[in-house]
């Protein structure tokens, strides 16, 4: 079966491809580089010794993503492509707008034509907001606090539109929570461009010395210890929820909607001691004030992955810790 991931040079996309490749699948990537480099082609070769083809197009240019369909026969689509900065949606929400919904448009579009009817969505726990209660469970309703999260809240609103219109299609959207981690290899992981904006690629800098303190945004909220808490899942683990995805976007019609997360809970202070303890490293930080939209703390009900499409996150925190700074430590500029 042939798949078609687009994004798929970015850091989950990448993780994605890989557990795509190992399970059988043959893989074609379309990626702009916009925030990926080429040599991540190189590593996913190097990891699963098969080489995906690849595409430097942008998933907006609708001739371009017509050619790709036409010389492959795709079955499916994981589609991952689109900006994902939180406070740079917020700078500038048209470019946000512009390319998150016309790339999904375009790239529907064509697979009606080109009649393929399976689509795995990138979506976010984004979309839940500030929950009531917790665990979040897939039923919450849904609210959004910046231009990123309603980019995927209005995606995932087109893709209901489209599943009631088109019974041929079948959809599944997975709902990410926070994904950290490396592949064990050391040969693929995170590694924003410019200061990181997320915690985990934050705190390894701050370990590596190139950034001197972590900043913790707030902790008065109501936590354990008044930091904020997360779910973390590791990256490897959220790329084999995909190829469950997968399994079961081939078997139905219609569509369905995932929590990817491992149902714990961990705070910014948790996350910050597990990390010195399993990498033997002090990372100093200092409390600041509250970082605008942040929310006390969230978590998902991992219940209804588990039991539909038989997804259960196996790495734990301090694998997460581990392979962030062991992928960090193999891929320093020096
Ligand atoms: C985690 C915790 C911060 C940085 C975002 C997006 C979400 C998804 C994942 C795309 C929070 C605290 C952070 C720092 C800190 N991205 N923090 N100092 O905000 O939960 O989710 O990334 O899908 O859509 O919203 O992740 O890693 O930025 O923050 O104290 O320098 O760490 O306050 O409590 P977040 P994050």
């Amino acid at each position: 079966m042939k798949v078609l991931v687009t994004g798929g040079l970015g850091f989950i996309g990448s993780h994605t491809c890989v557990e795509l490749l190992n399970s059988g699948y043959e893989v074609v990537i379309v990626d702009n580089l916009s925030n990926s480099s080429i040599d991540v082609l190189e590593k996913i070769e190097e990891i699963t010794s098969k080489r995906p083809k690849f595409y430097d197009i942008d998933v907006c240019d609708k001739e371009e993503v017509k050619k790709v369909f036409r010389v492959n026969k795709i079955d499916a689509v994981i589609h991952f492509a689109g900006y994902k900065a939180v406070g740079e949606s917020v700078r500038e929400p048209l470019k946000y707008y512009r390319n998150n919904l016309d790339s999904t448009l375009t790239l529907l579009e064509v697979m009606k034509k080109e009649n393929c009817h399976n689509f795995v969505f990138s979506s976010s726990a984004t979309v839940y907001g500030n929950p009531k209660e917790l665990p979040i469970k897939e039923d919450f309703p849904l609210s959004t606090t910046n231009p990123y999260g309603t980019t995927k809240l209005m995606i995932e609103r087109i893709l209901a539109d489209l599943s009631k219109a088109d019974k041929e299609m079948s959809i599944i959207v997975l709902r990410y929570f926070n994904p950290i981690g490396a592949h064990k290899s050391g040969l693929l992981g995170e590694n924003p461009r410019g200061i990181p904006n997320n915690l985990m690629p934050y705190i390894v800098r701050v370990a590596t010395k190139e950034l001197e303190m972590l900043s913790v945004f707030g902790n008065d909220y109501d936590t354990h210890d008044g930091t904020g808490v997360r779910d973390y899942i590791h990256v490897v683990d959220l790329a084999k929820g995909h190829i469950k995805a997968l399994e079961k976007c081939v078997r139905f019609k219609g569509i369905e909607y995932y929590n990817l997360g491992t149902g714990t809970g961990y705070s910014v202070l948790d996350l910050v001691k597990t990390f010195e303890e399993v990498n033997n490293v002090k990372v100093p930080y200092k409390i600041v004030d509250r970082r605008p939209g942040d929310i006390d703390a969230c978590y998902a009900d991992p219940g209804k992955a588990y039991e539909e499409i038989g997804f259960k996150a196996e790495l734990g925190i301090e694998d997460m810790c581990r392979e962030s700074y062991n992928y960090i430590l193999k891929n320093k500029s020096d």
